[in-house]
């Protein structure tokens, strides 16, 4: 069984692709209630990193439990194989060379501390998306919170299911007082910052 699992050791290494790429991979991931804005930011930010001759890709919850998460609820156990799952795909993208940003509500501080090992702690970028349930709740986009409220959403973040705030996020951001552009606008050269890797000074 064991020897089954022995790993092939490829030539290129991850350290080749980032030489290559001329960037430091991490995983860029925005945290927050359904509605916060984590989408939109994950989009803006990708669109300025691009912009920049970084390569960058998307890993939103949304997306993913229409694919390969298909399937998965809301349950504390669905989440966390949600998460896993998100995680495992982010540490394949990075070990490519990549920039990966997640979007995902991932409300419980133990599955954030998951990704986080998964990742690797260096490599983890954790944005708490604090707009207010109240703000989020008044958006309802897709309509969730007024179901919830119904009682017709049993687990819904906020409402039946609680949100743990990050203790301790690279950077808090709240999308209700101010745009999108500008939040990323502010927080894009502390992040460029990090990421750059043309100097190769990992
Ligand atoms: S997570 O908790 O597992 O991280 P994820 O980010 O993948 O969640 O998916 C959240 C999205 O699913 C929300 O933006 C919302 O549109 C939808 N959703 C449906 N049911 C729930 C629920 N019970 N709690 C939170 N989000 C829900």
């Amino acid at each position: 069984m064991a020897a089954n699992k022995l790993k092939f050791d490829f030539t290129i290494k991850p350290e080749d692709r980032k030489i290559r790429l001329k960037q430091r991979p991490q995983l860029i991931w925005f945290t927050g209630l359904s509605a916060s804005g984590k989408s939109s930011l994950a989009n803006a930010l990708e669109v300025k990193l691009f912009q920049a001759g970084f390569h960058t890709y998307i890993l939103d919850g949304d997306n993913l439990r229409n694919g390969i998460n298909k399937g998965l609820g809301f349950s504390a156990g669905d989440r966390r194989e949600n998460l896993r799952r998100a995680a495992e795909i982010a540490n394949l993208f990075l070990q490519a060379g990549i920039i990966v940003i997640g979007a995902f509500v991932s409300p419980f501080t133990k599955d954030r501390e998951m990704i986080k090992e998964i990742v690797g702690e260096e490599n983890f970028i954790e944005l708490y998306v604090c707009t207010p349930i109240e703000v989020c709740e008044q958006r309802d986009q897709k309509g969730l919170y007024k179901k919830a409220r119904a009682g017709e959403i049993k687990d819904f973040t906020g409402i039946g299911s609680p949100y743990e705030t990050p203790v301790k996020p690279f950077c808090k951001v709240d999308s209700s007082f101010e745009s999108v552009d500008k939040i990323i606008n502010d927080i894009f050269p502390l992040l460029a910052k990090r990421l750059d890797g043309s100097q190769n000074h990992f």
